[in-house]
């Protein structure tokens, strides 16, 4: 197989991370990483912390290049000789990078997630018309749909109206929008769109707890005592090592160019299938779920008030009626020996008990 170079942003993150680490056990290519130097360390020490990490080291080591950026800086925030080499001599490109705090200003979020991406374009574009760039992937979410979208979302296709619960999710959806732009000019790229990634699905394990898991250490605090939801409604987590070997693999797929490939679960647990799991692994408090239409603000103690106020962006996560559509990626992983994810009570049980485990639910709120 022909070395390739990989020009990659995003990763530090949670998924980044696992990405570059099967690039690096799996294929002879060159990584090209896009990484933001911090006032503690520069771009190259934080790589070479993160590979201490991960536990790589040897010869593989040697076909890393680090770059020093900013997605949300025009030209990525790349010196004139850096953009030069990338523009030059990347293969392929994964623009991973964003901003996934769901509490983010609009500001902030269209800085690094719209502004970004499109920046990242720019450099895709002109790779490709250098004749270099055969293959552009674009981490999107499977929330482009508005987590407060009461819809069957498809995969090649953006919805129309979405109700966004943030402005995560409203900012990716016009990053998205200007790929499928660039895409229609003829840019070769294609879009995953993972739903919320969690533990993988051997042990749970997560490098960070974030998206979902703040929300469950509320319940365990007890500072969540009554939800707006349905028992009955389901929420989407797809365990990350889903996420990592089906982009993989679908990425190294001749036909998977201008297609759209939802990675999440196709069984979604309910929220009542998540209260139970917390009533048997531990002495939680428990956790009224009244239907949103009965749910009234003004009933809740003024502690409550506050916690709820800075609950609104992630209620759309925890009990939604909106479901996704996963005929492409079906189709492309079907021979692939990579299922899709069973997350059901017992891997509901493995997060939790690794956040336990990791003592992640004692943490101060
Ligand atoms: N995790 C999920 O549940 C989930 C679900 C659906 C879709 N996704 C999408 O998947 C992608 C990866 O998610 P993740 O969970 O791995 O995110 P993450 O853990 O929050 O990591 C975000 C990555 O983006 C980098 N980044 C942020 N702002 C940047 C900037 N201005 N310039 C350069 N790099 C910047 C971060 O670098 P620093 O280390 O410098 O901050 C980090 O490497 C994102 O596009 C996200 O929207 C994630």
């Amino acid at each position: 197989m022909s070395k390739k170079n990989i020009f990659i942003t995003g990763v530090t993150g949670s998924i980044g991370r696992e990405l570059i680490r099967v690039f690096l056990e799996r294929t002879e290519d060159n990584l090209f990483l896009l990484v933001r130097p911090k006032a503690s360390d520069s771009h190259e020490e934080r790589i070479s912390k993160l590979l201490a990490k991960l536990g790589i080291n040897g010869k593989s080591v040697g076909r890393i290049r680090v770059f020093a950026g900013d997605v949300a800086q025009g030209r990525l925030g790349l010196s004139e000789r850096d953009w030069k080499v990338a523009s030059g001599e990347s293969d392929e490109f994964y623009h991973i990078a964003a901003l996934t705090n769901l509490g983010a200003s609009r500001e902030e979020a269209e800085k690094i997630n719209l502004q970004g991406t499109i920046h990242a374009l720019e450099l895709a574009r002109e790779a490709h018309q250098k004749g270099r760039l055969g293959r552009f992937f674009y981490f999107s979410t499977a929330y482009v749909a508005g987590s407060l979208t009461n819809i069957h979302s498809l995969e090649d296709e953006l919805p129309e109206g979405p109700v966004f619960g943030n402005h995560y999710e409203a900012t990716k959806f016009l990053a998205e929008q200007k790929v499928r732009e660039e895409m229609a000019e003829g840019l070769p790229a294609a879009i995953f769109r993972p739903s919320i990634v969690v533990g993988d699905s051997a042990r749970g394990a997560v490098s960070e707890f974030n998206v979902i898991y703040p929300f469950l250490r509320l319940f365990a605090h007890g500072l969540l005592k009554r939800l707006p939801s349905r028992l009955d409604h389901s929420f989407n987590i797809v365990p990350i090592d889903f996420v990592v070997e089906a982009s993989f693999h679908i990425s190294r797929q001749r036909d998977c160019l201008k297609k759209t490939f939802h990675l999440v679960t196709e069984n979604p647990p309910t929220l009542d299938l998540l209260l139970q799991v917390k009533e048997e692994l531990g002495d939680f408090p428990p956790v009224e779920v009244i239907p949103p239409e009965d749910f009234l603000v003004e009933d809740l103690d003024p502690r409550e008030k506050e916690v709820f106020s800075s609950l609104k962006p992630y209620l759309g996560y925890l009990g939604s009626s909106l479901t996704f559509d996963t005929r492409n990626t079906r189709k492309t992983l079907e021979g692939s020996r990579i299922p899709f994810p069973n997350t059901d009570r017992f891997f509901l049980k493995k997060i939790v008990d690794y956040a336990l485990e990791k003592g992640y639910f004692l943490r101060k709120v």
